[in-house]
């Protein structure tokens, strides 16, 4: 079968070092991935492509690239699942981390925001005298998150990271997530205070980016929406992310539907200095909406039947 690969390709060492787009034609078998065709394109026709790659077995996740502008582990990505209709692939390194070279990235930042989450257990207490024993169920539950491989996919395609380089991005929460629904850790409370701060849990916005690419079934953003509960129930209800998912509760709790205009000064506190920029950078939003006749209606009115919605709320509160 006929492929063209379009590659990415940058050298840092060329004069005037700009990326550019390049197209490899070759044959190749049905059964290949599309780093086994990387391979033949480096053994077979340019050697100076560089890229990075070790077990070939989506193990080690050394091999994360984006394929046709989304990560994969290309070791675990076969070519038929991704050619065109003109038998076309483009390849490109992943995003976020800056390129050293044709495919190959930085993984600094990268390792810079795990480390930043402390990612060792941290008991406290008394050393027990032969081991720390976790129930079952507990460890169970966290496997899914152990899973990670540390591929860098999540943080290639996070829509915020593009926007905010200061956002601790969806990898680095995962592993937080791991530590903080470890039983035997004893410094969940700390960790999530430190999460709620500017850059951690509040800031991603549930573009569900991170939980399609991710090759391991980690869904990191669903890790981070549970990091949310914990802090909020930990008593970190103060930065505006949680005021405002607290705020938006008991709006639709209570009238079964959202009142924008009680939203925003519920979020921002009408009387808190500190939140009175964000409070002021809404009129511009209120105006325009008010331009366009889209401004809700200043008197809220419950829906038909709230009193369902309200005995769902209560349902969900009581853990039911
Ligand atoms: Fe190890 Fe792909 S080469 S994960």
């Amino acid at each position: 079968m006929q492929v063209t690969l379009q590659v990415r390709r940058f050298n840092p060492e060329a004069p005037r070092a700009q990326p550019y787009e390049q197209e490899f034609t070759l044959d190749v078998p049905g059964y290949f991935t599309v780093l086994d065709t990387l391979i033949k394109v480096r053994e077979e026709m340019d050697p100076t492509l560089t890229l990075r790659c070790s077990c070939r077995a989506s193990i080690c996740g050394s091999c994360a690239m984006r394929v046709n502008g989304h990560a994969k582990l290309v070791c675990k990505t076969k070519l038929t699942s991704v050619m065109d209709a003109q038998g076309k692939v483009r390849v490109a390194p992943v995003g976020n981390m800056p390129v050293v070279k044709d495919l190959v990235v930085d993984m600094k930042p990268f390792w810079d925001k795990v480390r930043g989450v402390d990612p060792w257990l941290q008991p406290q207490g008394p050393e027990p005298k032969d081991e720390y024993l976790a129930p079952n169920e507990a460890m169970v539950h966290l496997t899914g998150v152990m899973m990670c491989i540390m591929c860098g996919a999540c943080v290639s395609d996070c829509t915020v990271l593009e926007v905010d380089s200061n956002f601790l991005g969806p990898a680095a929460l995962a592993k937080a997530y791991r530590f903080v629904g470890d039983p035997r850790d004893g410094a969940a409370k700390g960790r999530l205070g430190k999460l709620s701060e500017y850059g951690g849990i509040w800031d991603c916005t549930r573009c569900y980016e991170c939980v399609q690419v991710c090759p391991k079934g980690v869904a990191p953003m669903e890790r981070i929406m549970a990091l949310r509960d914990k802090a909020i129930v930990a008593g970190f209800d103060k930065a505006i992310g949680a005021r405002h998912t607290i705020a938006f509760g008991e709006i639709v709790g209570h009238s079964g539907r959202l009142d924008e205009l009680r939203l925003v000064p519920k979020t921002f506190g009408m009387f808190n200095p500190l939140h009175l920029p964000n409070l002021l950078g809404m009129i511009p939003v209120g105006l325009r909406a008010l331009r366009r006749r889209k401004l809700p209606p200043i008197r809220h009115k419950s829906i038909p039947g709230v009193e369902n919605v309200r005995r769902i709320f209560k349902k969900v509160e009581a853990g039911q």
